[in-house]
C-alpha cells in the first residue's frame, strides 16, 4: 500500500489551488500531430484507426480542463483522479463549456485504474505521474499501459525545476522526490525528472519514446528557471 496523499490533494482543491480552466497548448498540440487533426471548425482528420468512436483517459483530470478538451475534439474522454473534490469541479466546468460528463468522470483509489484492458486507444496525462511517489509513478504507468492500445501523452516536472523547492540542496542535479513545503499542494510529493530516471520509469513497460521535447523557461529578472518534459510514448 502507497501513501498516495488523498487528504493533502482534497485539501489543496479545497483551497482553490490547480484550478487552471484552459488546456495546454501542448497537449492541444499533441491531439492534432497524432489523435485527430483539426481541419475547419468540425471537420477533422482522424490520425489512429479505430472501428468505433475514439477513446481517451485523462489519467489524473483535476478539474477536467483537458477532459472537456478531449470531447471538444468529439472524443469520448474519461477523467479519472484521487480528489473527489477535483472530480465534483470538473463536473461544474463541463457544465459550464457545454457538456454533459455524467459517466465520463470519477475520483478511484489512487493504484488500480478501474478500466479494462486496451479501453482506450490514447492516455493522456498532465503534471500527475511527477506529483507522487517514484516506485507509485512506475507502479501505475505499468497499469496505463494495461489500459491504453497506442499513443500516452505525458508531462514529467525536470530537473531545471529544482530551484522551486527551497528543500532541494543540490540544485545543480536533483532527480530525486521532495515532499512539498510550499503553500502550493503542501505535503504532496514531487519528483523531479532528468533523462535517465525517464528511461528506467518505461523500461518495464511496452512503450517507447516516440517524440521528447524539454521546454525549459527563465527569468529575464532572477535566476528562476523552470522545465519540463513534454512525451509521446508509443506502443
Ligand atoms: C498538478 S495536478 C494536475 C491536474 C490536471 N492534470 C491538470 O493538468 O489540470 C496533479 C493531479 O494528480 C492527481 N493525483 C495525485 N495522485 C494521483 C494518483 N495516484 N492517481 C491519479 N491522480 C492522482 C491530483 O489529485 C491532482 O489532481
Amino acid at each position: 500500500m502507497f501513501d498516495i496523499k488523498k487528504d493533502n490533494w482534497e485539501s489543496s482543491y479545497a483551497k482553490g489551488q490547480n484550478f487552471i480552466y484552459y488546456p495546454k497548448e501542448e497537449t492541444v498540440k499533441f491531439l492534432n500531430r497524432f489523435i485527430k487533426k483539426k481541419k475547419s471548425l468540425n471537420k477533422y482528420i482522424q490520425l489512429i484507426d479505430s472501428p468505433q468512436k475514439l477513446r481517451g483517459l485523462d489519467f489524473g483530470c483535476g478539474i477536467g480542463r483537458m477532459t472537456i478538451l478531449l470531447h471538444e475534439f468529439d472524443i469520448d474522454g474519461y477523467g479519472i483522479d484521487i480528489s473527489q473534490n477535483a472530480i465534483v469541479e470538473a463536473k461544474k466546468l463541463s457544465e459550464y463549456f457545454g457538456f454533459n460528463l455524467e459517466g465520463f468522470l470519477q475520483a478511484y483509489d489512487g493504484e488500480k485504474i478501474p478500466f479494462d484492458d486496451n479501453y482506450f486507444d490514447f492516455t493522456i496525462s498532465e503534471g500527475v505521474l511527477d506529483s507522487m511517489p517514484f516506485e507509485l509513478a512506475k507502479r501505475l504507468i505499468k497499469d496505463i499501459d494495461r489500459v491504453t492500445k497506442k499513443y500516452f501523452f505525458l508531462s514529467l516536472i525536470s530537473v531545471e525545476s529544482a530551484d522551486i523547492f527551497r528543500q532541494v540542496k543540490d540544485k545543480e542535479f536533483f532527480d530525486g522526490e521532495v515532499e512539498v513545503e510550499e503553500e502550493h499542494e503542501k505535503g504532496t510529493i514531487q519528483s523531479l525528472f532528468s533523462r535517465q530516471k525517464i528511461e528506467e520509469f518505461i523500461k518495464d513497460t511496452n512503450f517507447k519514446i516516440k517524440w521528447c521535447e524539454l521546454h525549459t523557461v527563465d527569468s529575464c529578472i532572477s535566476n528562476y528557471q523552470h522545465g519540463r518534459w513534454y512525451l509521446v510514448l508509443e506502443k
